[in-house]
């Protein structure tokens, strides 16, 4: 049985690339620092902490490897945002964003990466953001973060390729998660704001996301996919409209 490793798993698009991984026949180990209800999946592995501490992200392999014997996927979902302009972000704040967003990303690749690599097969699926490929302001830390981990998975892509592990990012336009909820709670947007800019007119539901991401991490279906940064995103980043004439269209 095939195994993923999801980071972020307890709540939002984690969760539901967790169902959806399920249902396709996966085994899952669920990383969160919540503590992730495995009994609604068939064979699954909780592992609670923080994928900042090397420590911590070192025992969540050895523990994947002891229970299921090999990975096969790992999903760097786990993330956090930060709404602030750059003047008001402190460096503390900076540095936060980008240790979770980025450096765990980066040993967690890693780390599961080398059994990959040795297995001589494997995908990574970081999901990044739109963010990720253009600038949004009030975002200085998340966005930076977003457009290392497009960088990352494309230079991993190019060292790793030739191995048999392929590593892609998806980009998410704005989704309906407590992510969403949190940001808006703070009044920086509103939903009109986010559908009115996406062609699509609506937002991206976890699903969307869920979807790209298991496509990704399934060699029979995705096999010479290697280093994409595939916007999911209902046509966001793709559109260089203006606001009137966008909205003339719908
Ligand atoms: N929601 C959106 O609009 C949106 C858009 C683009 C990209 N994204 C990205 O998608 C990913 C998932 O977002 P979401 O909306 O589901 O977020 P969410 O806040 O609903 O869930 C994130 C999960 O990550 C976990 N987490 C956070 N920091 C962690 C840490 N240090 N160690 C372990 N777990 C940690 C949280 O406990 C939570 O369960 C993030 O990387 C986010 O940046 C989200």
């Amino acid at each position: 049985m095939k195994t993923a490793v999801i980071t972020g798993a307890a709540q939002g698009i984690g969760r539901q690339t967790a169902k959806l991984l399920d249902s396709l026949g996966w085994s899952l180990a669920l990383i969160d620092l919540q503590s992730v209800a495995t009994q609604q999946y068939k064979n699954a592995l909780a592992l609670t902490g923080d994928i900042t501490d090397e420590k911590f992200v070192a025992e969540a392999a050895a523990k994947t490897m002891k229970k299921f014997g090999r990975v096969d996927a790992l999903v760097n979902n786990a993330g956090i945002s930060n709404i602030s302009s750059a003047l008001d972000t402190t460096t503390e704040k900076y540095r936060q964003v980008l240790e979770v967003n980025l450096v765990a990303p980066f040993m967690l690749g890693k780390e599961f990466g080398k059994i990959m690599l040795d297995a001589g097969s494997g995908a990574i699926v970081n999901v990044a953001s739109v963010a990720g490929l253009q600038g949004v302001a009030d975002r200085s830390a998340y966005n930076a973060s977003k457009h290392g981990l497009v960088g990352l998975t494309r230079t991993l892509a190019v060292e790793w390729g030739a191995r048999g592990v392929r590593v892609n990012a998806v980009c998410p336009g704005w989704v309906k998660t407590e992510m969403d909820h949190k940001d808006q709670a703070g009044g920086s947007y509103t939903d009109q704001d986010i559908t009115d800019h996406v062609p699509m007119a609506r937002f991206a539901r976890p699903d969307d996301i869920a979807e790209a991401i298991a496509w990704l991490c399934d060699d029979t279906k995705s096999g010479f996919v290697n280093g994409v940064a595939l916007p999911i995103d209902g046509g966001w980043t793709t559109d260089g409209s203006w606001q009137s004439l966008r909205l003339r269209q719908r």
